[in-house]
């Protein structure tokens, strides 16, 4: 049975009595909430096969995003005009989730044209052509390319360029400004080790200092924020936490803290994830914070096989999946960050990203709903499909 119908299950926010300007927004989240779960116990009641609901909307959510590849977007987008190796990455990541092979392979080749078009001569990608290189839309850009798992994409690489672009943006406190005269903060060094690792570019002089200066983002709330002293959010612990296992040395941060933190941001009556303490939940961090979980669950087991349990992941799969399936689909595709709110790429890939975690365990899946709904396992470390993380680290260990 859902867990969102199990009314005796559900506790709302507590305010203990104290009514301020954020007790009062988790109020009104949380009666959103409480009428998508009354829509689906409706459906439910009218359809009398409770294992059909929740659904995934898959064609819907194809539909939307074949659209966002194939069509200029709506000139509201233009804010997104220095992000468009992000919107490549999100729409294809998506279409990977969603095991949309086909849509993926027809368009490949445009894509991989146009992210050629964002290089620069100081190596890297920029936000779109004629733009300056950034180490985020060099993530997104290396993103896109290995998901589509072709060698024309991954020979679209220029490793060379793109390693002399790192060097170039690494400090010598180990931490990476963004861009030329950019800001630094716990993004660049993220990007700059999972693009490094994924192609096979990272030696020890890339990363020199980095481990130190990521720890020194730890707060005592046990998260981490974008650069010293800053509050711990999900993003930048995502970032952080990554970094950290990529690098091989997560147990130097205080993991016991940390693991308190994350899992304290799962709310309890939603079963989303919210960004940091007293906020309130938004879809996308069904990926930035969840996938946080299974990277320290698999970096725990190697250490500890016999302690960490390989069926599940320290939170709640389904309260993830139930919101996810039940609050952030719009019905004509694509998803958001709560009910109320507008859908969005971005969301889409993040919230898609968060179910294909939220689905698969080490050695079992958990589905809510039927079966249909299943999607494709990913990689939590780099948030690409799997099996395309393989492919490129066969193609780079041969082709190097
Ligand atoms: C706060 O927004 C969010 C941020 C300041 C950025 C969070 C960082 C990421 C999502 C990670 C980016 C990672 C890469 C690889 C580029 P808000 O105040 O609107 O949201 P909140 O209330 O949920 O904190
Ligand atoms: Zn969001």
């Amino acid at each position: 049975m859902l867990r969102c119908l199990q009314k005796d299950l559900l506790r709302k926010y507590n305010n203990d009595g104290l009514v301020s300007h954020t007790s009062e927004e988790q109020r009104k989240v949380e009666n959103t909430i409480e009428e998508c779960y009354d829509v689906i116990e409706e459906s439910i009641k009218s359809s009398g096969d409770d294992n059909q609901v929740p659904q995934l909307l898959r064609e819907k959510h194809l539909k939307y995003l074949v659209r966002g590849l194939t069509h200029p977007l709506h000139q509201s987008f233009q804010c997104l005009d220095a992000s468009r190796p992000w919107l490549t990455y999100w729409i294809t990541h998506s279409l990977a989730i969603l095991e949309a092979d086909s849509e993926l392979t027809i368009n490949a080749h445009d894509v991989i044209k146009f992210l050629s078009k964002c290089t620069n001569k100081e190596g890297g990608y920029g936000g779109g052509p004629h733009q300056i290189s950034h180490l985020a839309t060099t993530y997104a850009a290396v993103n896109a390319l290995v998901t589509l798992s072709t060698e024309e994409a991954l020979k679209s690489i220029d490793r060379n360029q793109i390693k002399k672009f790192l060097l170039q943006m690494k400090q010598n406190d180990g931490s990476f400004k963004m861009h030329f005269g950019g800001e630094i903060d716990i993004r660049g060094a993220y990007c700059a080790i999972s693009v490094a690792k994924l192609i096979g570019i990272d030696d020890d002089n890339l990363f020199e200092n980095t481990p130190e200066w990521l720890l020194s983002c730890q707060t005592y709330e046990g998260g981490f924020g974008a650069a010293p002293e800053h509050e711990a959010h999900g993003g930048y612990t995502f970032c952080a936490v990554a970094a950290l296992v990529l690098l091989n040395c997560l147990d130097k941060c205080n993991v016991k803290s940390l693991l308190k933190w994350v899992i304290n941001k799962q709310h309890r009556y939603e079963g989303g994830f919210a960004g940091r303490t007293n906020k309130l939940v938004d879809g996308c961090y069904s990926f930035w914070e969840a996938a946080i979980l299974p990277i320290v669950h698999i970096y725990l087991a190697q250490k500890y096989p016999s302690l960490m349990p390989v069926d599940k992941w320290l939170f709640n799969q389904q309260a993830l999946q139930e919101y996810i399936l039940c609050c952030c689909q719009e019905k004509n595709g694509g998803l958001i960050d709560k009910p109320g709110k507008h859908r969005d790429y971005y969301h889409t890939c993040y919230v898609l990203a968060g179910l294909s975690i939220a689905q698969n365990a080490l050695s079992s899946q958990l589905i809510v709903g039927s079966q249909d709904n299943k999607v494709v396992p990913i990689h939590p470390l780099f948030n690409v499909k799997l099996d395309s993380v393989r492919f490129a680290n066969e193609y780079f260990a041969t082709n190097s």
